[in-house]
């Protein structure tokens, strides 16, 4: 959560500083500002409750030639989504000026002190107490102020620091808060992900928890917490600036759904060979995957969803008992986990979810063998993992997870096939499999056509407050997923159940002005799932359905029914998600929703 990105270098920073804050609105959109240094007139603050579009008419007019600035676009933690407490946040003389994302643990006993100390706050946040601990450890030089107010913080933080005092530098930190200094030719930028610094360069180092970088326009020096200094490498960023924009779509969540066909082929491409699944990213650990005998999957949200679908490929295609947990939870437990021969996989898209992040470094702690299923590369789980996958969706830039679901439950399949081996399956079956898994970019392109029929159902439901979302076995993580997107997207309560479960108590709801979106391709549990429908129609539930291409079956008590192409049962939901995906979508506009920044989100979610 929250966005923070610095310049320094021979530009003017403002509009530098500004076009990065746009790419990182994502990560939070409540309020924004920016510090711009002048060399005679003192820092420049300009902050807004409200977007970065905000901020960015507020300046209309004013003439900033700084070339070094500090930017941060937020999503409240603590205090409310306020001008004031919009960062940066400066300290008494206005002299100094911090953006911080994450969140200061001991900030009310810090802020005690300091206020005894002759402090004046001026915001209700924890990071302020960051920029007075500075102010009161300077003695003219900001990375040594910065060290010393670092060692009395408890938290998380990655903070971007100037001071009118040291001119023409930046000071950054970070610790459990993703951090990446991009390094251009003759200037820097520092920001929370590698979209912000695309714009000017592709050459990144990502900075390490514990770690302090302090910047000039000559150059960096990168130190641990002992003040050691540290050579890094420089990381190319293998994504274009093109293909983190929107492409002709008008939104980014509708071209992500639209790039399903390609992130189906990318996270497949190389690794399915001659009815054999090559995975380069878990040959290292392949010997210990050899004797993995249990494993546990963990994520949040969508890709807790992805997860649930994880658990049934590893138990159903490699034979190995799997289990999913919500990461939030699984650090908190104390499940007795056998922990030798045991796999943690841990799937995120950002790589950078404080609870996944949590939860990996408790397996860790307990000796098991961790494998991430990570879309953005070099981040914090990518790095973190003793092997993984890489999903190579491209850059999700819409809040609502919709490509990189599809990745994930890619790499998950893959990855089960690969543990099969010489275990549960036999050749033959995998080779069927993967010969259906090459067809389903097609169908999905085949599915991608029906929009306008989807459309028009959306306008449709688009009426209803409630809808019920309902599946079994493979469909029924489908249907938590196309639950979660149209609550996110559209504002519409929206409830996942198993279909059997309903009838345990959800059914209590159903009545002609309660829809149900029933997920019901043709594969084993179809006729069960058929049953329970029908407990709906016979209560005047409106059903909308997914059904396999001329099921009669379903289309008889269905009130509206999207097809999708006959595929393996195993593959369904990655059929199956799609229309739901677009549905949710086309509910969200028919209801004037931002549907790429709902309300109260934020596509990375770092605090726990
Ligand atoms: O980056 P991650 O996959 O770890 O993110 C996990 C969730 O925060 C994320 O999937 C969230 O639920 C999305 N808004 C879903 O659309």
């Amino acid at each position: 959560m929250c966005g923070i990105v610095a310049y320094i270098g021979k530009r003017e920073a403002t509009p530098i500083v500004l076009d990065s804050l746009k790419r990182l609105e994502y990560r939070g959109y409540d309020s924004a500002g920016l510090t711009v240094e002048q060399e005679k007139r003192g820092p420049f603050v300009a902050r807004v409750a409200g977007r970065v579009g905000k901020l960015e008419a507020k300046l209309v007019g004013a003439t900033l030639p700084g070339t070094v600035a500090i930017a941060h676009t937020r999503w409240a933690t603590h205090g409310a989504p306020s001008e004031r407490n919009a960062h940066p946040h400066g300290d008494c003389r206005a002299r100094i000026h911090l953006a911080h994302n994450g969140i200061i643990e001991n900030h009310a006993a810090l802020r005690a002190t300091l206020i005894a100390n002759g402090h004046r706050f001026s915001s209700d946040t924890d990071t302020e107490v960051i920029v007075h601990l500075v102010e009161e450890r300077f003695r003219g030089t900001l990375e040594d102020a910065v060290e010393a107010a670092l060692r009395e913080l408890r938290g998380t933080w990655a903070i971007v620091v100037l001071s009118a005092d040291d001119p023409g530098k930046i000071v950054a930190a970070r610790n459990s808060s993703p951090l990446l200094l991009g390094v251009g030719s003759g200037e820097y930028l520092l920001a929370s992900d590698a979209s912000a610094v695309l714009a000017s360069t592709k050459k990144v180092v990502y900075i390490e928890d514990g770690e302090m970088v302090t910047v000039t326009r000559e150059g960096f020096r990168i130190t641990n917490v002992d003040d050691a200094e540290l050579r890094r490498r420089l990381v190319e960023i293998p994504w274009t600036l093109q293909e983190a924009e929107k492409g002709g779509h008008p939104h980014f969540m509708r071209k992500e759904i639209s790039e399903g066909p390609e992130v189906v082929e990318n996270v497949m491409r190389g690794r399915v060979r001659g009815g054999e699944v090559k995975l380069g990213g878990l040959e290292t650990v392949s010997k210990r995957l050899d004797h993995v005998e249990r494993i546990v999957l963990t994520a949040m949200g969508t890709s807790y969803h992805a997860a649930l679908l994880g658990e049934l490929f590893f138990e159903e295609l490699a034979g190995i008992p799997a289990e999913v947990e919500y990461a939030a939870e699984f650090r908190y437990k104390r499940a007795p986990l056998a922990t030798r021969n045991t796999a943690l996989f841990a799937i995120s898209q950002s790589g950078e979810t404080a609870d996944t992040l949590a939860a990996l470094r408790e397996a860790k702690r307990k000796g098991m063998l961790t494998i991430g299923i990570v879309n953005v590369v070099g981040s914090t789980v990518a790095r973190e993992t003793d092997a993984g996958l890489y999903n190579y969706a491209g850059p999700e830039i819409g809040v609502a997870s919709t490509k990189a679901f599809l990745s994930q439950v890619v790499a998950l399949l893959l990855a089960a096939i690969f543990l099969a081996r010489g275990r549960a399956m036999g050749e033959r079956e995998a080779q069927e499999l993967l010969e259906a898994l090459i067809r389903i970019p097609d169908a999905i392109r085949s599915l991608l056509k029906e929009e306008n029929e989807i459309r028009a159902l959306a306008k449709r439901f688009a009426h209803y407050e409630n809808a019920l979302f309902l599946g079994r076995k493979w469909s029924y993580p489908v249907a938590l997923e196309g639950a979660l997107k149209l609550k996110e997207v559209s504002y519409l309560h929206a409830e996942g159940y198993n279909a059997a479960e309903m009838k345990h108590g959800p059914i209590a709801m159903i009545d002609e002005r309660f829809p149900t979106v029933a997920v019901v391709p043709d594969d084993s549990v179809r006729d069960k799932t058929l049953s329970n429908l029908e407990e709906i129609r016979a209560r005047n539930g409106p059903i909308f359905a997914i059904a396999t291409r001329g099921d009669r079956g379903v289309s008889s008590i269905a009130d509206g029914v999207i097809s999708i192409p006959r595929t393996h049962e195993i593959l369904s939901p990655l059929l199956a998600v799609v229309p739901l995906q677009l549905l949710a979508y086309h509910i969200g506009i028919a209801r004037g929703c931002d549907v790429d920044k709902p309300r109260n989100l934020a596509k990375s979610v770092t605090v726990e």
